[in-house]
């Protein structure tokens, strides 16, 4: 008898959760306009949460709420704000609480990438994606951090998998990825006893989204053997 071909059963993620267990929770994601973080709110939102995106383009952070809204049935407030500047988030932060009146979960998702050798790469260039990553990452937790342990909430940094050893024409991120790993072991061993956990997701290479297009053979073979065409193709300023 020929073996009976097995069926891999189809189970959305989202079913083995009760479909109400976030009710009443407010999620404060940065980066949440597009890619992951949008995907991450939209399962956060299914089960029953509001949520804050933040950003700094508006126009996609609007439409990008409005879609996840229509999708969950769950209110989404998009908040322009550039992680680099903690005023701004301060004030992200304050809009949340005068819609929502608290944050319980945060994910730390703003992050800045592209190719570029060492030997290519200016000052700028480094500590632009530094700013974005790793100082961006410590402003988000510093503004929400109140909050976050009033509701004994939680946080995810979003971090990566190439600094666990070298990752070529990666040195920015890399050194952003590891800071914020050792930022996060920091964050859970102080506020562990306050009530408030704190993880860092480490996802590998996710198709179509903006930060996988960056990091493409073609994009690093181009960055390395005409790295000035590479810059204008993909609008850099050097
Ligand atoms: C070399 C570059 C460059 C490039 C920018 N720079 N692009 N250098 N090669 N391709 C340099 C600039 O010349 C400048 O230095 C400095 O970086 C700052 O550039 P700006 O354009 O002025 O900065 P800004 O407008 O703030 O934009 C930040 C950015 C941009 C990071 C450069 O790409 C951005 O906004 N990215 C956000 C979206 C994004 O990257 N998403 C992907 C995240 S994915 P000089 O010296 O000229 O002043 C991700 C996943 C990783 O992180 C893990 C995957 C497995």
């Amino acid at each position: 008898m020929a073996p009976v071909p097995y069926v891999q059963p189809v189970v959305k993620s989202t079913d083995i959760f009760k479909a109400d267990i976030f009710k009443g929770k407010v999620l404060f994601c940065t980066g949440g306009g597009s890619g992951i973080c949008k995907g991450m709110t939209k399962s956060v939102m299914r089960h029953g949460a509001s949520a804050v995106i933040v950003g700094r383009n508006l126009e996609r952070l609007t439409q990008a709420a409005k879609e996840l809204s229509g999708l969950t049935g769950q209110p989404c407030l998009p908040v322009q704000a550039d992680v680099r500047k903690p005023e701004t988030l301060k004030e992200a932060v304050r809009k949340t609480i005068e819609q929502f009146g608290r944050i319980d979960f945060v994910i730390n998702g703003a992050a800045g990438n592209f190719l570029a050798p060492i030997s290519g790469l200016s000052e700028n260039g480094f500590k632009t994606v530094m700013e974005i990553d790793v100082l961006g990452c410590y402003n988000t937790i510093k503004a929400t951090l109140p909050y976050v342990r009033a509701s004994k909430g939680s946080y995810i940094q979003v971090s990566a998998t190439l600094h666990y050893r070298g990752t070529a024409y990666q040195v920015h991120v890399s050194a952003a990825k590891a800071a914020i790993d050792a930022m996060n072991r920091v964050l859970a061993l102080e506020e562990g006893p306050h009530g408030v956990r704190a993880n860092v997701l480490a996802p590998g290479p996710i198709a179509s989204t903006e930060g996988i297009d960056r990091l493409t053979a073609k994009n690093a073979d181009e960055a390395v053997l005409d790295p000035e065409a590479f810059k204008t193709r993909i609008g850099a300023k050097l």
